[in-house]
């Protein structure tokens, strides 16, 4: 999927979740993806990040990112905060993240990732996941999600599609929300 279309699908939603990884942190999106959620919220779109305890390379490296990016305490939710609500939003944008919402840890006993914790977000109505290519997670294992039909995939760094998705939105010329 084109990552302006992802963009513009994301405006006119209600609500989105935000799971963003390790993949966010190499791009160095961070400013990007807040810039993008900034126009979300004046369109009056409600934007709340999910964060997975082990997303990224360290621990507290998401919340790290988000908080250097400028993103609200408020908006930034923990997986036991935030997994029972994936089925509310139109919209999970997974940003750079892959074993972290990999739903074969929840199904697949052979997985070398079967009983981690995941961020469900293939329970929400629609999937979008910004990734480069075919690349795996640190865990070397395929995910279902990548193939499921409320899922599709955004190819590209993600510092370069959140800014094809900010002129896309910008370009639609929209007022924005009281
Ligand atoms: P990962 O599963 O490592 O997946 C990151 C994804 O980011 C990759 O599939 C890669 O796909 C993509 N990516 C890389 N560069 C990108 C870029 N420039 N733009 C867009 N996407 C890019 O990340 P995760 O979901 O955050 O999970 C973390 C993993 O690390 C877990 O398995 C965890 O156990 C492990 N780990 C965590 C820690 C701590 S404490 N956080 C410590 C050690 C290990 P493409 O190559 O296709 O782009």
């Amino acid at each position: 999927m084109a990552a302006g279309d992802a963009g513009i699908a994301m405006r006119y939603a209600g609500s989105v979740i935000i799971v963003p990884g390790y993949g966010l942190a190499v791009a160095q999106g961070r400013q990007k993806l807040f810039e993008f959620v900034t126009l979300l919220q004046a369109g009056g779109v409600r934007v709340r990040f999910a964060v997975h305890p082990v997303a990224g390379r360290m621990p507290g490296q998401m919340d790290v990112l988000l908080a250097e990016a400028g993103v609200p305490y408020d908006a930034i939710f923990q997986l036991e905060d935030i997994n029972a609500d994936f089925p509310d939003p139109d919209v999970a944008l997974v940003i750079g993240a892959n074993d972290v919402v990999n739903p074969a840890a929840r199904t697949d006993k052979s997985s070398p990732i079967y009983g981690m914790p995941i961020l469900d977000a293939d329970k929400a109505k629609k999937v979008f996941v910004v990734k480069r290519g075919e690349g795996k997670g640190y865990a070397g294992v395929v995910n279902t999600l990548f193939y499921a039909d409320n899922c599709s995939m955004v190819y590209g760094d993600a510092q370069a599609v959140l800014v094809q998705m900010i002129e896309a939105v910008k370009s639609l010329g929209l007022p924005v929300a009281a």
